[in-house]
């Protein structure tokens, strides 16, 4: 008999967070911090909040904060400013909220992008660091941030350019579908950060300065390892292909670290815009 095929692959399990297992959430938690923790993920951090110019005493909403990591580098760096981390995940926020335990000037909300809960132009900057790809109708968040901000306040994205996501080493690479696989399944928008520009300005933002970043693995691919692995298990999954092959390209990932060969990266974008005084 054939097997049959599923046309569409799995949906990004981010955008519909409060449906997954509390296992899943659990799961992912460990994820966000093991990530946020990464030198590169931190060098890029750094460099788009240098761009952010916000008064000492600003008020900060860091949407889709997830567990709190960015959240936690901006209440360090900002002692004197009040910072809000908002997700709609109980979850992450019960992890988020052991993690601040000593920081005062952090407090974590739940809710969603797209209905903030928030007064009009109460907040000097929102960020959104790798959330706003994962948001159904980014737009409806972006009108949202601009109402919450005040005249002059500063709008910062950071999202993966997730369509650059790449595990090959030449053409027609079978690892290159595990990585394109990964994304269609975890990414509800892959080229949220090329129609970002565009639709800053729609909503009434003037750019500020935009960057091309990105992470590189080859020797110790820690997070590149675990987009092979997840893209594997989402084919199989999907029934595209079988268990041994999954565990064949799992295999072929590792034969390629160890026989140094391995390639992996994907680059991200930043913007920050600021509404119009
Ligand atoms: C990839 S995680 C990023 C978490 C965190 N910003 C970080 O970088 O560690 C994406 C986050 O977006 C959140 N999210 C998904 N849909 C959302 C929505 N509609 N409004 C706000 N956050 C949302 C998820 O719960 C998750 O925490």
């Amino acid at each position: 008999m054939t097997a049959y095929i599923r046309p569409r692959l799995m949906s990004d399990v981010y955008s519909t967070i409060t449906d997954a297992d509390r296992d899943v959430q659990a799961r992912l938690a460990d994820v966000l911090e093991r990530r946020a923790a990464d030198p590169q993920q931190r060098d890029m951090l750094s460099a788009y909040l240098s761009d952010i110019d916000v008064p000492e005493a600003a008020n900060l909403l860091d949407i889709g904060c997830g567990t709190g990591a960015v959240s936690r580098e901006l209440a360090r760096r900002l002692p004197q400013g009040r910072i809000i981390g908002l997700d709609p995940s109980p979850v992450f926020l019960a992890t988020a909220r052991q993690l601040a335990s000593d920081l005062p000037n952090l407090s974590f909300s739940e809710g969603d992008a797209r209905n903030l809960s928030y007064d009009n132009c109460s907040f000097d900057a929102v960020i959104y660091h790798t959330t706003l790809s994962h948001i159904p109708s980014p737009e409806t968040a972006l009108n949202e941030a601009f109402r919450v901000l005040r005249s002059g306040g500063i709008l910062a994205v950071f999202d993966g350019n997730y369509t650059t996501t790449t595990l090959a080493n030449g053409a027609f690479d079978p690892l290159q579908a595990c990585a394109d696989a990964a994304m269609a399944a975890l990414v509800h928008d892959r080229w949220l950060i090329q129609k970002l520009p565009a639709l800053v300005r729609h909503v009434g933002f003037s750019i500020i300065k935009q960057r091309s970043l990105g992470i590189v693995e080859t020797d110790e691919p820690d997070y590149m390892l675990t987009i092979a692995d997840r893209g594997a298990d989402v084919l199989a999954a999907e029934g595209r292909i079988s268990a041994d092959l999954a565990l064949a390209l799992k295999n072929e990932a590792r034969r390629r670290v160890g026989s140094g060969c391995f390639y992996g990266s994907i680059a991200y974008g930043s913007l920050v815009a600021g509404k119009p005084l």
